[in-house]
């Protein structure tokens, strides 16, 4: 196995790696113009595959499914030729791993993951052309032909090495198999093919202590042997092909990749000793199957050929097709460096990715998203929390899209992007182009008498067409989402410097012309929204009583004839309350709680000590008769208490955790003879006991049952 190369570990790498950046930025504008000016006869956009071992959260659609589906609409309403397939991607350890801690099989966890996947993101408006798997009948066929081509075509070296084994299990341990501590960052839970602490790439024998996921047993090494893609020979070829030919893709694509080659490609294994996967088809092969990332992009072709059985090679080997790739930069290396490869090994007028649009990742609440630990969103428990929300969250996630660096998502955005925004801005001025008209004219379009604010309203859309169409033609979906905001901004502005409602008293005519021009920028809304909020265009329409639309119509004025009579005004956005924000922010706190229990290692027990030093100490239990805040002090409280003697004064740092008020008449436990010590001028005399929990939070220890002040606990 080659080791894969992490994209930066050093500060002097790093740097490097900046100015590659930043040489690259204004290099990557002058090519994309350059590159668009190429024409191209039809469009292949491919999603990444989600492994089916778990449901989709808001990192995947933000990273692949929302930019890819809003690029895809957009070509769509532009009339071109598109088609958008993805699929589950279900081989792999991942699933296998999932399968045997739940005691089912492999199967069972796909055919789970696999509809809850596809009806949810269907149900978010995902426009996939075909949404496949890798267990299907086609694609292990399309695999399996492609693995035996390169063989018959000598393009692997058969090697055999050693790899990490499992003797208790007599099993070979591929990729997450092997867990261990990461060379890198020091998590205690790498996995044999990548840290997800740290993100870097490893090999198994990378790894510091590596034991087996499957019985925890300590890593052997046994020989096995197995197919290899040579990267090495495909280095020049790659090199040209992306680094002189593709300055236009994004910077943290290009730079990975540049990285990659700089650092010198080696030999792949592309086949696993596992049960689960497409059996390596040649003799000698018995319990192997190809390697996840070998069949996984293969899935691309599979299923092209699934929707398209008689014309699917159009959409791969003409060279007037254009292909993208959607993917998260977890997957850049694959799908810029292995699977180009096989294409170029395979031959046969297979088009190379002409972009790679790969996103950052998002973070949830400032935390890393996790399938494991449960710290996501997922889509299909958002999508029954939230019903009818579904362009809510296709808005949040592409206004705050992790486009060039990781993002965070949390729910207070999330609120108040659709109340200040979706709300205010966007539904507050459909909502009064549409009651107005039904006030003064009965809902029948009124005459259009163009002035000067109409010509300037007119020209500002049309000049913010340019710039959205420039913004999605280069994959900048953030940016295009913010543009596309501006028009109804100019709605709103265009309404409150006309002041049709004022109107209304002296001038029908002029009132008229206003509303008319509002009419017809709600349908620009209309069409200038679908690509991101499909859901609400469908419904403007409806209320418009018009439906056909194309990207062309974008900046005309007379989309929607005079006389033509509108439907009912319907709100396209309500407010989201704080008690809804309340219980996902809840829910949060609890999956916090279960992973720091499921995490928590005691402390290793101290040194012993005898017993006469034990009971040196001398420990009790008192009542509090007075609790108050220290002043100027965030941690401390002040406790009196009566401990059967004379009262005392103790200090303690828990004022976090309690309200001074709720302790007065509770009992404590403290220790009572430790030397008294100055806090904030306050002599405490003993420590109360406190337990600390895995998050560092103190809970105070009390008697279970009243007892008399001054009792000795022992
Ligand atoms: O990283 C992942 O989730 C992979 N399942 C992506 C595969 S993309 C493609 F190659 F199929
Ligand atoms: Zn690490």
């Amino acid at each position: 196995m080659v080791k894969l190369q992490p994209s930066c570990r050093n500060p002097l790498q790093f740097s490097v790696f900046i100015r590659i950046f930043v040489t690259n930025l204004s290099l990557s504008e002058k090519s994309h113009r350059k590159h668009m000016e190429k024409k191209f006869k039809r469009t292949l956009v491919t999603t990444a595959l989600p492994y089916a071992n778990g449901p989709v959260h808001i990192g995947h659609l933000a990273g692949v499914y929302v930019p890819a589906d809003i690029y895809v609409r957009y070509l769509r309403l532009k009339g071109e030729d598109v088609v958008m397939v993805g699929g589950s991607d279900e081989h792999g350890v991942p699933i296998t791993i999932k399968a045997r801690q739940e005691g089912v099989t492999p199967q069972d966890i796909v055919d789970r993951y696999h509809a809850i996947i596809r009806d949810s993101m269907k149900e978010l408006g995902v426009s996939f052309d075909v949404y496949s798997r890798t267990t299907s009948d086609i694609h292990r066929a399309t695999a399996s032909e492609f693995f035996r081509r390169l063989y018959d075509k000598s393009e692997f070296i058969q090697k055999t090495s050693m790899q990490p084994y499992d003797e208790q299990a007599g099993e070979f341990l591929a990729d997450r198999y092997v867990v261990g501590t990461c060379p890198h960052c020091g998590s205690d839970r790498a996995y044999g093919d990548q840290c997800e602490a740290c993100g870097t790439s490893l090999n198994a024998t990378d790894l510091i202590n590596p034991h087996s996921a499957l019985t925890s047993s300590p890593v052997v090494m046994k020989e096995t042997t197995h197919w290899f893609l040579p990267l090495d020979k495909w280095e020049p070829k790659l090199r040209e092909w992306i680094l002189d030919g593709h300055k236009e893709w994004k910077t943290n694509v290009y730079g990975q990749c540049k990285s990659w080659l700089d650092m010198g490609l080696q030999p792949r294994a592309v086949s696993r000793d596992l049960s689960w996967g497409v059996p390596v088809p040649v003799e000698g092969a018995e319990g192997k199957v190809l390697y996840v990332w070998f069949d996984a992009p293969i899935g691309y072709i599979s299923n092209t050929k699934e929707i398209l059985p008689d014309s699917w090679e159009k959409y791969w080997k003409d060279p007037e097709t254009r292909v993208i790739n959607f993917i998260g930069k977890d997957n850049i290396v694959f799908h810029c460096i292995v699977f180009p490869a096989m294409l170029m090994a395979y031959g046969d007028g297979f088009q190379l990715p002409d972009n790679v649009p790969a996103n950052e990742f998002l973070n949830l609440e400032g935390d890393k998203i996790s399938t494991s630990r449960n710290w996501a969103v997922w889509l299909h428990e958002y999508l029954k929390d939230f019903p009818g929300k579904q362009d809510v969250l296709r808005y949040v996630l592409t206004a705050n899209a992790p486009e060039t660096k990781d993002n965070d998502f949390t729910w207070a955005d999330f609120q108040q992007r659709n109340n200040s925004e979706l709300v205010a801005i966007l539904g507050n001025f459909v909502n009064r182009a549409l009651v107005l008209t039904h006030k003064y004219f009965g809902g029948v379009v009124p005459a259009a008498a163009p002035a000067d604010a109409e010509n300037a309203l007119m020209a500002e859309v049309r000049d913010l067409k340019a710039q959205i169409s420039e913004a999605l033609d280069t994959f900048h979906f953030r940016e295009a989402l913010k543009l596309a905001m501006d028009v109804a901004r100019a709605g709103n502005r265009y309404l409150q410097e006309t002041e049709p409602w004022k109107l209304a008293k002296t001038d029908m005519e002029r009132t008229g012309a206003i509303l008319n021009t509002a009419l017809q920028l709600c349908a620009n809304l209309a069409i200038v929204f679908e690509p991101f909020l499909p859901f609400m265009s469908g419904k403007l329409l409806k209320m418009l009583r018009t439906d056909k639309i194309t990207w062309d119509m974008l900046g005309s004025f007379d989309i929607i004839p005079a006389g033509a009579e509108i439907g009912e005004p319907e709100l396209l956005f309500e407010k989201i309350e704080d008690a809804q924000i309340q219980a996902q922010l809840d829910r949060l706190a609890r999956i916090k709680k279960e992973n720091e229990l499921r995490n928590f290692r005691p402390k290793p027990q101290a040194e012993a000590v005898d017993f006469d030093t034990f009971a040196k100490c001398d420990f009790r239990v008192g009542t509090v008769l007075e609790c108050e805040k220290v002043p100027k002090a965030d941690k401390l409280l002040r406790f009196l208490i009566d401990d059967g003697m004379e009262k005392r004064t103790i200090v303690s740092g828990i004022a976090k955790y309690y309200k001074p008020e709720e302790l007065v008449g509770k009992q404590v436990c403290f220790i009572a003879n430790l030397p008294p010590r100055k806090l904030k001028g306050i002599e405490s005399c003993g420590m109360l006991l406190s337990a600390e929990n895995a998050d560092g939070s103190l809970v105070l220890i009390s008697p279970s049952a009243p007892v008399i002040p001054g009792v000795k606990i022992g």
